[in-house]
């Protein structure tokens, strides 16, 4: 298992097993607000559902593909994760959602500078992506206020809710990276 402070009393914990009710329990109350942007929320129903994807992810995790962590203070607030690494381009996708009621603290701000650091710093990757939907500008504005690049548009790239979406595609490279180096314990 990992944790790492994001700030007091805020920390990333590697997703275990053990919080699938936790994880299932943040999904069912804020489902209205997280279905209008992530596809897999339909598809979530009960905590095995939840369990499927925390399983799927240790396996991701002890392959070296990539993570899904939970973000935690007091409880679990909402998930950060990568998409599975690309190790012969060195590059990764980096996703994440936080309950309603957690937004607009800078959290996942910071949640991803951790995580980014982590990419470039440990595992020596050349390229983060995140990619949003066109109107989902609260996401958007994140890799904005880290500094990426918008890249492009990848045309209606993402089936949310029976519509097709435009994702924005921004990319940081390692060069250009000046997150702040954090503790980060394995
Ligand atoms: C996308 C999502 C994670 C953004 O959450 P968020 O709380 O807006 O993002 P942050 O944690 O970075 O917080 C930024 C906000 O906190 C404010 N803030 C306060 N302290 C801050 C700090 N120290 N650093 C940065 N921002 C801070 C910012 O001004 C901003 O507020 P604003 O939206 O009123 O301008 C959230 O809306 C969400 O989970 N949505 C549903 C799922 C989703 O869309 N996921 C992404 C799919 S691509």
């Amino acid at each position: 298992m990992f944790r790492a402070e994001i700030r007091p009393g805020i920390e990333l914990r590697l997703l275990e097993e053990r919080h699938a009710p936790a994880l299932f329990h943040r999904i069912q109350h804020d489902r209205d607000y997280l279905r209008e942007w992530l596809p897999f929320i339909e598809a979530t129903h009960g905590e095995d559902d939840t369990l499927a994807f925390i399983r799927a992810s240790l396996e991701q995790f002890s392959s070296n593909e990539g993570f899904a962590a939970g973000i935690w203070g007091g409880e679990l607030m909402g998930v950060i994760g990568t998409r599975k690494i690309d190790w012969m381009n060195r590059k990764v996708e980096v996703g994440y959602w936080i309950g309603r009621e957690f937004q607009g603290r800078g959290i996942m701000t910071d949640a991803c500078r951790l995580v980014i650091d982590h990419l470039f710093s440990d595992l020596d990757l050349h390229r983060v992506e995140i990619q949003c939907a066109t109107g989902n500008q609260k996401s958007a504005a994140i890799p904005r206020r880290l500094g990426f690049t918008l890249e492009g548009t990848r045309r209606q790239a993402e089936l949310v809710n029976g519509k097709f979406l435009d994702l924005l595609v921004f990319g940081m490279l390692r060069q250009d990276w000046r997150g702040v180096r954090l503790p980060w314990t394995p």
